[in-house]
């Protein structure tokens, strides 16, 4: 039996891609480079809105090293000046008379350099007639406004319409309710910047006619797809690569007009192409995520029981709606924003309108709008506690869904899977101390300091999707994974997700290691290549675990099926005198009788038994009956300088429950990335326009990033409560802390400054606004 460990489900083994990423040498797209390559560069609009009268490249194309300057002119006769997007609408690739947002692409640069790329960029010559832009969503929906898309037969800047619950039921109950609270949140746009921006590099191979892109894709098997729905080259002729990626949390899902002028540039010259963003396009041109006005209410009894919730919202969508939500759910996973509480009914409806701003609605680290969900409720709960003068934990333990309610059907519609809220938040507060906090904030507060304490109880959404509900254009949202046990043992798993920095390559290995007894250091993961990858949906929305890791594990168990009928011909007994335990199959009754999976594996090429197929592999295209609900009950303790308004976040605990855990350094690691992802929202980012469209925030010197400075010291927990229909048990938790940790902060700060009669702040809670709240109370120092 082999002496090396096997490290499977629950150790903290090291992360196998680390050793390449720490020493310089991953392989990101711009490390591609082929011979005769050429650099494609954006020439972009500094218009949110305008006619373009004229665009005269000769003064480009004059310059030497400039080789062409491709405009929508060109593309439309190529039919590629529109293409169409992951919600069905269409969006311009490159525009042939108006441009519809600033930084918009506008034409297209080719060079035999980067740097004389971008010189002749600025020597392409653009004449614009500006139009009135169109910033406002609620301006927008007004009759008369300007048209942001003249194009669409509907002739107004209304998107779609989208409800889910009991509308009646909920109205019913509002009209009898004894106590309703009412608030409006706007959750503003955010971006999220990637350390890697977005780029490609193409090339068109005559000879065997096969079109190969090097791709920052989360989805390569359904942007293959797309291309080849779009273009008319067969599938088996284009083959995309997403090599090593730095971050994607959503913003590599949407397709981008540069890669689709990037494959046209290659087919016309016949050289391969590179385009690669700059740092400043990636900010103000790229998907959006957020950008949700929402009204909220909630119907209560006096004793604090929440019996109703209605919420309206306006999504702002900016200039084309290219989110990528699953096909049926044009506002993501919005309604399941009844969060971890028992209420008899719930209502909410969504309105999509176009503006003049870069497209948005990307699921930034969040299962499709669970994040504005999340934050919905988990404010709502602490302003209802506000006008009831509860305890805001006291209220969540009175409301929180009870164990024993699970499968719990919620009143929009969602079966939420497995969850233990109380004793989450009960684990929270013993750690943290909250009573003795409590004690803390009322002497701090006789004395005028200003402390809060903030708690979110949170529950995601996680596992995008089983296929009777969940399809993006129509291909259903299952995942895959392919295992193939070599001769000595070792083994190569290939899955249809891809990872951007998840650990996949260790975490998938663990999961085979546990299931066939192999050591992790054995297997070996690939994924991101169309041409050998199992085709999948690919990574976002914490989807991989619980739809690919399960594909992983039903795929190993069906080789170990298999390696059943070997080990019991190689010790002579029948199947049925089998078991699994300790890692190998082992005679019932006679345990030192076994046969470990590597001895298995040299057999399956050996000396198998007749009528069985030799070799070890098996896959598995999973399609989950359900999705996963990971929770958490997050506490926050801030402290507001009264001289400056800045909130400092003195102490921040994170209990988190995922199911059951593969690696919980990844898992630790995950939920730190997750939290500084959720506090830079609360307290810095937010893309800001002028008057006219422009950004104001094009920068990392206006959007505000958090640093290491910036982020506190986070401390973690957990409990384990796993799902009852993964495999493993596990669910999904990348994003759990990006969504739970806003309204813990959010929290904390109204609690500091509750006494004062302040009830909502919106995000985020940058010091001049909290300064000027100080002022208008009279508390400023
Ligand atoms: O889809 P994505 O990989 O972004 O999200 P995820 O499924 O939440 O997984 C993030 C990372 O945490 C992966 O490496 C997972 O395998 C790992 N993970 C884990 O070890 N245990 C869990 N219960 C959930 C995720």
């Amino acid at each position: 039996m082999t002496t090396t460990p096997i490290r499977g489900l629950g150790h903290p083994v090291k992360r196998k891609e680390d050793p390449r990423f720490i020493r310089g040498k991953g392989t990101y797209v711009d490390d591609i480079k082929l011979p005769g390559m050429l650099y494609l560069d954006i020439v972009r609009s500094p218009y949110a809105h305008a006619r373009i009268k004229r665009i005269d490249a000769s003064k480009a194309l004059a310059m030497p090293g400039v080789v062409d300057v491709i405009t929508g002119a060109e593309l439309e006769k190529a039919g590629l000046a529109w293409m169409p997007t992951l919600m069905s609408d269409r969006q311009m690739v490159l525009p042939t008379d108006r441009v519809v947002y600033y930084a918009q692409e506008v034409a297209a640069v080719v060079a035999t350099d980067r740097y004389t790329a971008a010189d002749a960029v600025l020597a392409v010559e653009v004449e614009y007639e500006p139009l009135t832009p169109v910033l406002d969503p609620f301006k927008a929906l007004e009759p008369g406004a300007p048209l942001v898309r003249p194009d669409r037969e509907q002739k107004t800047n209304h998107i779609w319409h989208w409800e889910a619950g009991d509308k009646e039921k909920t109205d019913r109950i509002f009209q009898e309710a004894q106590v309703v609270v009412s608030q409006d949140l706007y959750i503003p746009r955010i971006h999220v910047c990637s350390i890697e921006t977005c780029g490609c590099v193409v090339n068109y191979d005559r000879a065997t006619d096969k079109l190969t892109i090097w791709m920052t894709s989360q989805a390569p098997h359904a942007h293959r797809t797309v291309f080849s729905l779009v273009s008319g080259i067969p599938e088996h002729k284009i083959r995309i690569i997403s090599p090593d990626i730095g971050g994607g949390f959503g913003g590599k899902v949407p397709v981008y007009p540069g890669y689709v002028i990037a494959t046209y540039a290659a087919l016309k010259l016949g050289k391969p192409i590179k385009w690669i963003e700059d740092r400043s396009e990636n900010l103000q041109a790229d998907t959006f995520a957020r950008d949700y006005h929402i009204h909220a209410e909630l119907a209560a009894t006096r004793d604090g029981k929440i019996r109703a919730m209605r919420v309206h919202t306006v999504a702002d969508h900016g200039a084309f709606d290219a989110a990528a939500n699953p096909s049926k759910f044009p506002a993501g996973l919005f309604s399941v924003c009844t969060g971890s509480y028992d209420m008899e009914a719930a209502h909410v409806a969504v309105d999509g309108v176009y503006t003049n701003k870069p497209p948005g609605g990307v699921a930034y680290r969040c299962s499709f709008r669970v994040t504005e969900a999340v934050h919905t409720i988990e404010r709502m709960v602490d302003i209802l506690a506000d006008e009831l003068g509860m305890d805001p934990a006291e209220i969540r333990f009175k409301n929180f869904i009870r164990p024993e309610q699970f499968p719990y059907k919620s009143p929009t519609g969602w079966e939420y899977d497995s969850g233990n809220y109380p004793a989450t938040l009960q684990k929270a507060l013993d750690a943290i101390g909250y009573q003795e906090l409590r004690r803390e904030q009322a002497e701090r507060r006789a004395r005028g300091e200003l402390m809060g304490i903030g708690i979110s109880t949170f529950t995601e959404i996680v596992g995008a999707g089983p296929s009777h509900t969940f399809d993006i254009l129509g291909i259903k949202m299952f995942d895959s994974a392919e295992i193939r046990v070599h001769p000595t043992g070792s083994a190569i798993v290939r899955i249809g997700v891809q990872t951007q920095g998840q650990g996949h390559e260790t975490t998938f290995a663990q999961i085979v290691a546990e299931e066939l007894g192999l050591p992790v250091e054995n297997i070996i993961v690939e994924h991101g290549d169309t041409d050998t990858a199992p085709y999948g949906l690919g990574t976002y929305a914490s989807r991989s675990t619980p739809t690919a890791g399960a594909a992983t594990a039903v795929a190993a168990r069906k080789i170990r099926e298999k390696a059943r009928l070997i080990a019991a011909h190689l010790l002579e007994v029948s199947p049925d005198d089998l078991e699994w335990r300790d890692y190998a199959f082992r005679v019932k009754g006679a345990p030192d009788r076994f046969k470990t999976m590597q001895e298995i594996a040299f057999a399956a090429y050996t000396n198998f038994p007749q009528g069985l197929e030799g070799g070890l592999e098996a896959v598995c295209y999973y399609d989950p009956p359900n999705l996963t609900f990971p929770f958490g009950a997050y506490v926050c303790v801030v402290d507001i300088d009264r001289g400056t308004g800045q909130v400092k976040v003195r102490e921040f605990l994170a209990v988190d429950d995922c199911g059951t855990i593969i690696n919980p350094m990844i898992v630790e690691g995950q939920i730190h990335g997750g939290l500084t992802m959720g506090l830079a929202p609360a307290l810095f980012e937010e893309i800001v326009y002028d008057e006219n469209g422009t950004m104001l925030t094009g920068t990392f010197m206006d959007y505000l990033l958090p640093t290491a400075m910036e982020t506190p010291h986070w401390k973690t927990d957990k409990t384990v409560t796993p799902s009852p229909h993964h495999p493993l048990g596990a669910k999904g938790v990348g994003e759990s802390p990006t969504i739970g940790a806003p309204p813990a902060i959010v929290n904390a700060v109204v609690d500091a400054l509750s006494h004062l009669g302040v009830r909502h702040i919106d995000i985020p809670i940058t010091p001049a606004k909290v300064y000027q709240i100080l002022l208008e109370k009279g508390v400023a120092e």
